[in-house]
């Protein structure tokens, strides 16, 4: 019998650009986690997945195509395991299709259950790569980001490594689930990034549900019409990121609100805002914050706040009083503990 779980995560600059080679830098989020268990069964029963907390079982064996039972299969080919009786329950305080990392968590959290019950020892860039299998299901051109911010529980620098410049391949056109895109076949650049000063998010939930595959679809077609324009808002993007990593470095946090504030209003040009996360940005804004933008893949779900002492209180306040449905802190350090 074993257990393991992993955090959720918040991508603090540099959502979509990403997707086409640009920089970006997520946080992980160890307050709020997902659990495996795994615990062997009757002989012939097979590998079950029982999810409590959505009242859904399964046998993967009956829906290999589910992105759970994906990485489970892999996991065990991994493992060189043919057959295995396995009970597995995961559970999760992570909301789902928020901009929260949930279905990267569950993952690296079964991933982390199996490996221990069968007493192998994984690398964080191990369990990264069997992850991303199960990314490719929920994103279609997943950059990797969650899945290593996950994998690593620290504040990383992720830059994807393209097969060709700057054209991110679907799944479909591809690959299939069992073979992993081109794209992440060379390792993406990972830096742990070492805040010099700790800092306070404040994230407020927009309550809407969105697969982040949709905006990032979106964002792909508007790409591939007018690339001219795309590459270059892209390309700012990675230029702040940039100087977002230097704040965080030099523990200048004066500095970061308004280049928060700056990518947000990139992101809006992109196409991947809402009224919804637009409302709390702005009141947010009004409360204080030292700057705000969504974060993720945008449409609904979640966006953050940066604030200090002073204005910590105001801005949750003021961000329950606009309609967030959820209003969480997070302090991030280098060791990025609340
Ligand atoms: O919705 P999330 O939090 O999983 O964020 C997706 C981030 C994107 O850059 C939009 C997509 C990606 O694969 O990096």
């Amino acid at each position: 019998m074993s257990e393991a779980s992993a955090p959720g995560k918040l991508i603090l600059c540099g959502e979509h650009a990403v997707v086409y080679g640009q920089p970006a830098i997520a946080l992980p989020l160890l307050t709020i986690r997902a659990r495996a268990h795994v615990a062997p069964s009757a002989s012939g029963s097979g590998v079950w997945i029982h999810t409590p907390d959505l009242d859904h079982s399964w046998a993967v064996i009956d829906e290999p195509d589910d992105p759970i039972s994906e990485v489970a299969l892999a996991m065990l080919r991994h493992l060189d395991i043919p057959h295995a009786d396995l009970a597995i329950t995961l559970t999760s305080d992570i909301p789902i299709a928020s901009g929260m990392g949930s279905g990267a968590a569950i993952a690296t959290a079964l991933v982390r259950a199996l490996a221990a019950h069968f007493g192998h020892n994984l690398t964080p860039g191990e369990v990264s790569a069997l992850v991303y299998t199960s990314e490719q299901r929920y994103h279609g051109t997943p950059s990797g980001i969650d899945n290593t911010v996950v994998a690593y529980e620290q504040a990383i620098w992720f830059e994807r490594r393209l097969p060709k410049q700057g054209h991110p391949v679907a799944v479909s056109e591809q690959s299939s689930a069992s073979q992993p895109l081109t794209a992440q076949t060379q390792a993406p650049g990972i830096q742990p990034i070492a805040v010099a000063a700790p800092f306070t998010l404040i994230i407020g939930d927009t309550g809407i549900r969105s697969a982040t595959r949709l905006p990032v679809g979106e964002v792909r077609r508007r790409w591939q019409t007018n690339p001219a324009h795309y590459d270059a808002l892209f390309n700012q993007i990675g230029t702040l990121v940039l100087q977002i990593k230097r704040a965080l470095v030099a523990g200048d946090s004066t500095m970061l609100g308004p280049l928060l504030n700056i990518n947000q209003a990139l992101l809006a040009e992109m196409g991947v805002s809402s009224p919804e996360l637009e409302y709390l940005i702005t009141a947010a804004r009004s409360a204080g914050a030292l700057g705000a933008k969504l974060s993720g893949a945008g449409w609904g779900g979640i966006m953050i706040a940066l604030t200090d002492t002073d204005t910590h209180e105001h801005v949750s306040m003021a961000l329950r009083r606009a309609g967030a449905t959820r209003v969480l802190g997070t302090t991030i350090s280098t060791t990025a503990r609340r």
